[in-house]
């Protein structure tokens, strides 16, 4: 008999809590929000059904996602940890996540979201006290993340350093087998800008299978992170921008610059590429255009395309749903839309 859950949570970034609640609003009607702080949200069904542990949705905003058990918020941090593993008794669990909620906008005073040194003592610390099942404790590494039979992961939430929110998922892609949706990857000493990690994380997320030798033009590359994340897959990269590259990226055997505005670079620049990625500062239906007029152009043939749409008003999250109709009706059969970890105020839209 599956466990069931009266709540779902949802983590997101600071900030875009209205737009994940509007969003909830209009795909899944019939849903009742029940809590909130910054970053962390709890939902209901409006007629009291319960959720089974099979729970997930692919809402843009939501960064993390599980059936929500309740809060952990009594006796010294030793006694929560074994009260969590009472509450998940049930539950066939397979892993451990444990991840803060985030506390400011991405960005603010230099804050990024991400696993804390308090996040990873509680993780120890779960893993250590007798009731933790075996794997856990052992660290096994559990079975790999399944679209139908995802292992079971146990979630918890430190929405505030002693109240811990407990829930569970399953692992069905990748990113949800990351603690929290969070990249497990730290920005090396060489990047040139934090945009590494941001493309390191869409090409994780997109499952797009980039071959070493393939070309990829790059709309807005200055001053070269992404370029950076590429260019270590050993692909070809062609970097349009009016901007500066760093000397480190334009002396990489990989890259080429075209310093121009897209719509001056020859066509033929497009013809030759594999793969289009688009990360330029303006809003989305410039950005939509701009992509749209490469994409329709006689002789492309993209495998695939990676944008960034900046939400330069969260007003625009609204729009979203268009944005993508707009990008599936160029004749791509698959369009996804994420707002990553390493987003700011913007989503990342791939398809293929
Ligand atoms: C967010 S930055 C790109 C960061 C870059 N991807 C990286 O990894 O460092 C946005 C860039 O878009 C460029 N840009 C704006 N409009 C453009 C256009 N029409 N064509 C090409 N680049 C453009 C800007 O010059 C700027 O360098």
């Amino acid at each position: 008999m599956a466990e069931l859950a009266r709540f779902v949570f949802m983590t997101c970034q600071v900030g875009a809590e209205p737009a994940l609640k509007a969003e909830i609003a209009r795909d899944w009607p019939g849903l009742r929000f029940a809590y909130s702080r910054p970053g962390f949200l709890t939902f209901k069904h409006s007629t009291g059904a319960e959720f089974s542990d099979d729970f997930h949705t692919h809402a843009v905003f939501a960064r993390s996602t599980g059936v929500s058990l309740g809060k952990v918020t009594q006796g010294t941090p030793e006694e929560r940890a074994r009260q969590v593993w009472q509450m998940l008794a049930d539950r066939p669990i397979a892993d451990l996540q444990v991840f803060p909620r985030d506390t400011f906008e991405p960005g603010f005073r230099d804050y990024e979201p991400g696993l804390t040194d308090e996040s990873r003592g509680i993780d120890t610390l779960l893993r250590s006290v007798p009731e933790a099942p075996r794997c856990v404790a052992e660290r096994q590494a559990p079975p790999p993340p399944d679209p139908k039979t995802g292992p079971l992961v146990a979630d918890v939430v430190l929405v505030e350093p002693e109240e811990w929110w407990i829930g569970c998922h399953r692992a069905r892609r990748p990113v949800s087998a990351w603690p929290g949706g969070l990249l497990p990857l730290e920005l090396p000493a060489t990047a040139v800008s934090r945009v590494y990690l941001k493309m390191q994380e869409s090409l994780l997320w997109s499952g797009f299978k980039m071959v070493p030798g393939q070309t990829v033009v790059e709309l807005g590359s200055a001053p070269g992170g992404a370029s950076q994340a590429l260019l270590e897959r050993e692909l070809l990269v062609v970097g349009i921008d009016p901007a500066e590259m760093d000397p480190m990226v334009l002396s990489h055997p990989g890259f080429r610059h075209v310093r121009k505005r897209s719509k001056d670079v020859p066509r033929r620049e497009f013809q030759r590429a594999d793969w289009l990625t688009c990360d330029i500062n303006l809003p989305p239906n410039y950005t939509l255009d701009t992509v749209e007029a490469i994409v329709k152009a006689p002789g492309v043939r993209l495998k695939g395309v990676i944008m960034n749409l900046k939400l330069v008003d969260w007003k625009l999250a609204e729009s979203i749903p268009e944005y993508l109709q707009r990008v599936q009706s160029w004749g791509f059969r698959q369009v996804r839309a994420r707002q990553l970890h390493h987003n700011r105020q913007e989503i990342c839209v791939v398809a293929k």
